[in-house]
């Protein structure tokens, strides 16, 4: 597989299977990270009690879970994922949580065919950046909102403002086999980061009162965490899983003495720099 191939991966096939299995080895940390972000998605999109909610690349159900709570148990809070891993832990945690409410289809939102109207409000956090066609798949969504429902949901803004995701990725390129790609804007983790690009698929799908404003959220984390975060979770993650052994330590060994660095206190003050976007379908 070459590199353009592993990037154009972080679609469905990607989180099905390994993107899915990493995530879910590393959940609590991502939970506690996103937390934040999260629970602004999550306040601003309550459309409340009794309601229907659609949480869009749900992943683990962190706010799927949380919506279904405010919803309560004549509502019902819906969470699409690609990944039958990540689905298989948030369908985990809504048992253990008790939310009956909360409840989880695997399917891809681009096109999976959502009765007409079913929703009330539609979320997303960090679940809308991976889509081949986002074109088709707002359109999509929008179709499953009822006429005048919210779309909230929270994406990054770009590695310039997120520079710890970027210098594991810098720091590990001479060491590997073969350059990483350049960032672009194919389906990623920063697929989003430009507000006119995202203006510009809302518009085409016919989202109205369309409102992009920065949401930064504090992510303190430690020093082994952030080595977790960036040799399996970020972007070096898949390409380092590509190289050889003695590769990979090398890369750890360097990365490491770069990040450590970053440490004030015996914690790395993250912020996570995000764009909140609001739609009315
Ligand atoms: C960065 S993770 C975020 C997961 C979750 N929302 C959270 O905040 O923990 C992106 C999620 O989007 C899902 N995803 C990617 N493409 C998708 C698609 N076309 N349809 C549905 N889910 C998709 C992935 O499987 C993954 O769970």
């Amino acid at each position: 597989m070459t590199r353009q191939d592993t990037r154009t991966a972080m679609t469905a096939s990607f989180w099905n299977a390994e993107g899915g299995e990493v995530w879910v080895r590393s959940q609590d940390l991502l939970d506690r990270l996103n937390a934040p972000i999260g629970e602004a998605v999550v306040a601003r999109a309550d459309p409340g009690p009794g309601k229907r909610v659609l949480d869009v690349g749900c992943g683990a159900g962190a706010t799927t879970l949380d919506m279904a709570r405010r919803l309560g148990p004549a509502g019902s809070c819906v969470g699409v994922d690609v990944s039958g891993p990540l689905l298989n832990l948030a369908r985990q945690r809504a048992e253990a949580q008790d939310l009956p409410q909360a409840q989880f289809i695997e399917a891809d939102a681009q096109d999976h065919a959502f009765e007409a109207g079913a929703f009330d409000a539609i979320l997303s956090r960090f679940g809308v950046m991976f889509f081949p066609d986002p074109d088709a798949a707002f359109a999509n969504l929008r179709r499953a909102l009822k006429p005048g429902g919210a779309l909230v949901f929270a994406c990054w803004r770009g590695p310039a403002e997120n520079p710890l995701s970027q210098i594991p990725l810098q720091v590990a390129a001479p060491l590997l086999s073969e350059p990483p790609p350049p960032p672009g804007d194919g389906p990623g983790r920063f697929a989003f980061a430009d507000p006119d690009r995202v203006r510009g698929v809302l518009d085409r799908s016919g989202w109205r009162d369309i409102a992009i404003t920065p949401l930064d959220a504090p992510m303190p984390l430690s020093f082994d965490e952030l080595m977790v975060l960036s040799l399996e979770l970020g972007s070096l993650g898949p390409i380092l899983r590509r190289e050889d052994e003695a590769t990979r330590a090398r890369v750890t060994d360097a990365v490491a003495e770069r990040l450590r660095d970053e440490v004030r206190d015996g914690v790395v003050p993250m912020t996570g720099a995000c764009w909140l976007v609001t739609a009315v379908g």
